[in-house]
């Protein structure tokens, strides 16, 4: 027995080393946390306490998840990537029943031998102090156990639950499990839910203002965060880059999608911020075509190519357009120079104090006098070549949480786009036309910087850029049917 619990610590220990030293050391810092959860504590209202929950694990099939992918508010808050986990923040200090005070406290999955030979390393309610620096961590078994009065609050802030996660009958304390003991100590009722919604809360549940919290702390981006977010955006700027390059007619969407994303994993990027769309003529004019599936792009189509590396956690959002053959026809020009003039016109009143909606209404005002000016649309016809806003943020969603105004520090999009289908009511010409052009900015004191300025972007630029050689151009695979034909003939 003692030889097997010492073998059991040496592995342990040598398990811990190699988790160290294949950790990269750039990821948010546990200091960054630790003051965004004070900066939370602060803002929250007199005698209350905000409750997040991990994301839920989301079964891909039979015994297969999908890649785990922590809640972003989780994340921003305690640095934390596994499932199963619950953090407290409140407002002001609890006691504990030993006498000792704290102000947040965490659940986590606890640490398990054999789970973690198979799903992977588990830090466990020691790793979770030592890492993630919290005073308060516990195994989530203990929460059914944790007994703070919960009706002494003003209010308790948590986002409402969508009755979505799965009960693992294998664990009973796996994220069903505590969101039913959450319920329980704090007598939500799925009637209080619905009153919620419609009316003002006649308990100290509130699901609503936790949002608006937390659009003030993570709108804002602190250093560490632009830093990620500026790899994210280069590493994606790249990958446009090399596909520029790259890209000859028969290749797939895929194909060009694999190119993208290659570059992505080259530079560690763990994710992607959103599912890659790359649409080729007409593909392009679904505003999120994620089905890559044509097998050979032609000669005279232009690509749509909406792609963000995730990096550490935090997303760029680009797009950009290219001329298969490398060369922009006529009708492909004129569109594209609209939408890009209509993108620097908005870039001019980029700046702190502009609305995000202001973004918008200056790019539909310059596409819709310039469809009008090219035949394409008469004068004040309603239509559906530019459906959408044209600005978000980015962060730790693709589609961040942030204000409605632009505000110093802010990372944000700038995407006006115009898309013409096939049998669209104007001249043939311009059927199967799609652009957007998509860029990163951050928000500075007097106006911005333009994060992927280096992913060539006007007509010059890309197709200057598109007459250099890549580092695929001599990149072959053998031909499947001729593998296949060998591996059948045994030979
Ligand atoms: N890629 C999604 C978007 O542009 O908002
Ligand atoms: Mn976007
Ligand atoms: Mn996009």
């Amino acid at each position: 027995m003692r030889i097997v619990t010492s073998l059991f610590f040496v592995l342990t220990a040598i398990a811990s080393i190699a988790q160290d030293s294949d950790l990269p050391n750039d990821f948010l810092s546990k200091d960054f946390h630790k003051e965004r959860r004070a900066k939370l504590r602060v803002n929250l209202p007199a005698n209350s306490v905000a409750v997040f929950f991990a994301n839920a694990v989301r079964n891909r099939a039979n015994d297969v998840e999908y890649v785990y992918h922590q809640d972003p508010d989780f994340y921003y808050l305690t640095g934390y990537k596994e499932p199963d986990a619950l953090l407290f923040c409140f407002k002001d200090s609890q006691r504990a029943a030993n006498g000792s005070t704290y102000n947040e406290i965490l659940f986590v999955q606890p640490r398990h031998a054999q789970r973690e030979m198979w799903t992977g390393r588990r830090l466990g309610e020691q790793g979770t102090k030592d890492v993630l620096g919290f005073q308060q961590a516990f195994n989530n078994s203990e929460f059914s156990r944790y007994n703070v009065d919960f009706s002494k609050f003003d209010k308790i802030l948590f986002f409402d639950f969508k009755n979505d996660v799965r009960d693992n009958p294998r664990d009973s304390s796996d994220l069903y499990d505590l969101i039913i003991q959450f319920k329980s100590k704090v007598k939500y009722s799925e009637r209080n839910a619905a009153s919620l919604a419609v009316e003002p809360p006649k308990n100290n549940l509130d699901t609503k203002e936790l949002a608006t919290q937390m659009a003030n702390l993570r709108g804002i981006k602190t250093k560490e965060e632009i830093e990620l977010v500026r790899k994210a955006v280069s590493i994606s700027c790249i990958g446009q880059i090399e596909v520029m390059k790259a890209i000859k007619p028969g290749m797939s969407e895929r194909e060009i999608q694999g190119i993208h994303e290659f570059v992505f994993k080259k530079y560690q990027a763990e994710d992607l911020g959103y599912p890659s769309i790359v649409g080729a003529g007409h593909n392009g004019c679904i505003l999120h075509y994620i089905d890559n599936y044509k097998p050979n792009v032609t000669s005279k189509e232009l690509i749509l190519m909406d792609l963000g590396a995730e990096f550490h956690g935090y997303s760029a959002d680009i797009t950009r357009n290219i001329p298969v053959n490398g060369k922009f026809s006529p009708e492909q020009k004129l569109i594209y120079e609209l939408v890009l003039k209509a993108q620097e016109e908005a870039m001019k009143i980029t700046k702190p104090g502009t609305p995000r909606q202001a973004l918008t209404d200056t790019c539909r005002a310059v596409v819709n006098r310039g469809l009008v000016e090219l035949g394409i649309i008469k004068k004040d016809e309603k239509h559906l070549y530019f459906p959408h806003g044209v600005s978000h943020h980015i962060g730790l969603d693709v589609h961040d949480r942030g204000g409605p105004n632009l505000e110093e520090n802010n990372t944000v999009t700038i995407e006006p786009g115009i898309y013409i289908p096939d049998n669209a009511a104007c001249d043939k010409k311009w059927w199967g036309i799609a652009v957007r052009i998509e860029d990163d900015y951050l928000i500075t004191k007097n106006g911005y910087e333009h994060l992927s300025k280096i992913a060539p972007r006007t007509v010059k630029e890309i197709e200057d850029m598109m007459k250099l050689p890549s580092v695929f151009d001599n990149f072959e695979l053998p031909d499947l049917k001729k593998v296949n034909e060998k591996s059948k003939s045994g030979n």
